[in-house]
């Protein structure tokens, strides 16, 4: 056999390999069912890696095994091999070739970051906060009752995300978005999702951050656009409540998930029947639960520690969330939350 037919062979088998490893690579590394507008250019990058691996695998393996196979020695055949010097054409070949092709998908890869990142019109900001081991989102826009354990957005629009931690380090991601970014404590990073379906997805946290890491989930709800304005009107429908009501819609949203009020100790002291009582603090002294006391304790809650309780794990940013408005209400559904 001449070297031209060895060579269309080899060929032919470089292209037959490489699609059973393409495919063979696409039923390994199958991603959940794409989700968000960032997806799709993510995805094609994905499809391009995975034609090139192939190809290049192909390359290798099938010169080589066939090469092993064609050329292999012949009984009775001792004489030596052709003596090959090497060859300039292939060697540039090979050098320049694969260096093109890696400038191709850095320049390739770099648009798409570009792209997923870049602001859009119309984007709705969320405020993200990361912390051992729970998502709460707040909506700026929305007044002081849009905190949520959920997100909740609108199909077809951009979300910007603006994350932070309170610890270690978290990470949001979604799957089906297929975008992923860290939250720090102490500085803020920025995070753009476009959803495409309405349907409820799984945020995950995905850097190790602890014994709950792998229980650090929230739901995100994609809702159509008149479900979102509903959801958006109920929020803001919160500040015409009677006092007492407010309150209690600031302590789901805020205190809820360290502050029960059904006696139980979490986090924090128990809210039952807690306006009036006295209460013992760590420094043997002791206080009536009046309006000073809460708003100091709300604003500063270090200076006065309940007995059997630990400093530093309510957070210090109340007075920037919390006005003296929202904390009379929050009084005045104390008030209503007698002993049993
Ligand atoms: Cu938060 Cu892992």
């Amino acid at each position: 056999m001449n070297h031209k037919k060895h060579l269309a062979i080899a060929s032919a088998l470089v292209v037959l390999v490489s699609g059973i490893t393409y495919l063979i690579l696409d039923a390994i590394y199958q991603l959940p069912a794409a989700r968000s507008a960032e997806a799709v250019p993510i995805d094609e990058l994905f499809r391009g890696h995975f034609i090139l691996i192939s190809f290049l695998f192909a390359l290798v393996v099938v010169f080589m095994g066939y090469s092993l196979v064609a050329f292999r020695r012949r009984p009775g055949d001792d004489s030596d091999g052709e003596f090959i010097h090497g060859s300039n054409s292939l060697e540039v070949a090979w050098t320049v070739i694969p260096l093109f092709l890696v400038i191709g998908f850095g320049v390739w890869g770099w648009n798409v970051l570009d792209e997923v990142t870049a602001s859009k019109p119309n984007e709705i900001m969320v405020e993200v906060t990361g912390q051992k081991w729970q998502w709460s989102f707040h909506y700026p826009e929305l007044g002081q009752y849009a905190n949520t354990p959920d997100l909740v957005v609108p199909v077809n629009t951009t979300i910007r995300l603006e994350m932070e931690s309170r610890d270690v380090l978290h990470s949001f991601w979604v799957p089906e978005f297929r975008v992923k970014k860290d939250l720090l404590p102490g500085q803020k990073t920025t995070l753009r999702i476009t959803p495409t379906d309405e349907g409820t997805y799984k945020i995950r946290c995905a850097e190790i951050c602890g014994q709950r890491h792998a229980y650090m989930l929230a739901d995100v709800r994609v809702l159509s656009a008149t479900e979102y304005a509903s959801w958006e009107s109920e929020i803001l429908a919160i500040a015409s409540l009677p006092p007492a009501e407010q309150g209690q819609r600031l302590w789901q949203a805020n205190c809820s998930s360290c502050h029960s009020l059904d006696g139980t100790a979490l986090v924090g002291p128990t809210w039952q029947g807690i306006y009036g009582r006295q209460e013992a603090l760590v420094d043997g002294s002791s206080v009536t639960v009046d309006e000073e006391y809460i708003q100091e304790s709300i604003y500063e809650p270090n200076v006065k520690i309940v007995a059997g309780f630990q400093p530093n794990l309510m957070p210090q940013n109340y007075a920037t969330i919390l006005s003296d408005q929202d904390v009379a209400n929050i009084i005045e559904f104390m008030k209503t939350l007698a002993q049993p």
